[in-house]
C-alpha cells in the first residue's frame, strides 16, 4: 500500500543519517573513517577517545530507528516493519555517502527497542555479558543480533522474527571484516585506540 511504501521511504531518510560522521565533524575531529575501522558507528567514534561522543552517536543511530517504526505504527503493523527496515537500510547504505554507510548495531538496538523492549533486554544482557568478557564489540554483537530472532520468535512474535532475520544478515555481512579480524585474532578490543 502507499502508506507502507511511503514509511519505508521515511524510514531510509532517517536512518541515512551519518550521527557518528556528523557529530566528530562538529566536534572538530575531521572524518572519523580515516581512523580505527574507517567505520561511521559509536564504536568506532570510541577510539577517537570521546566517550561522550561515542555514547551520543549510539543514541542518534539507535533511536533514529525508534522514531521511524512509532511514527510508522499509526498506519499499521506492516507499516512499523517497514519503517524498520528502512531506516536499517538508511544505516547501512546512506545515499549521502555513496551508499558506505555503517554496520548497523545501532539501528538495530532501536528498531528493537520499538517493537520489543523486552526482545532488546535479552540482546543488551548478551552484548553486555559478551562485551565485558572479551571486550569485542564486534562479536557482542554478532551474537546478540543472531539471538534476537529466536527470541522474537519465542515471544510469539513472528513477523518481527522475520525482520530482524533479515536484518541480522545485513548485520553479519556488514561485519565480514570484524570476523575476518576475529578469526585472525587481529579484532581490536574495546578501550584500544584506533
Ligand atoms: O557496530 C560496530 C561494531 O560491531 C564494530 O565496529 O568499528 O569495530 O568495526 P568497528
Amino acid at each position: 500500500t502507499p502508506a507502507v511504501a511511503a514509511c519505508l521511504v521515511l524510514g531510509y531518510a532517517l536512518g541515512s543519517i551519518p550521527f557518528g560522521l556528523i557529530l566528530t565533524k562538529f566536534a572538530g575531529l575531521g572524518d572519523v573513517r580515516a581512523i580505527g575501522s574507517g567505520n561511521i558507528g559509536a564504536t568506532n567514534v570510541l577510539r577517537t577517545g570521546r566517550k561522550g561522543l561515542a555514547a551520543a552517536t549510539l543514541l542518534g543511530d539507535a533511536l533514529k530507528g525508534t522514531a521511524a517504526v512509532l511514527v510508522a505504527a499509526r498506519f499499521g503493523e506492516a507499516a512499523a516493519l517497514a519503517a524498520g527496515l528502512g531506516a536499517f537500510l538508511g544505516h547501512l547504505f546512506p545515499v549521502w555517502l555513496g551508499f558506505r554507510g555503517g554496520k548497523g548495531v545501532a539501528t538495530f538496538i532501536g528498531v528493537l527497542l520499538a517493537f520489543s523492549p523486552l526482545a532488546l533486554l535479552a540482546f543488551a544482557a548478551i552484548w553486555l555479558g559478551l562485551a565485558f568478557a572479551l571486550r569485542y564489540s564486534s562479536l557482542a554483537a554478532l551474537a546478540a543480533s543472531a539471538t534476537t530472532p529466536l527470541v522474537l520468535w519465542a515471544l510469539g512474535r513472528p513477523a518481527e522474527a522475520l525482520l530482524f532475520g533479515l536484518l541480522g544478515l545485513l548485520l553479519w555481512w556488514k561485519h565480514a571484516p570484524n570476523i575476518r579480524r576475529l578469526l585472525d585474532g587481529t579484532e581490536g578490543r574495546i578501550g584500544q585506540k584506533g
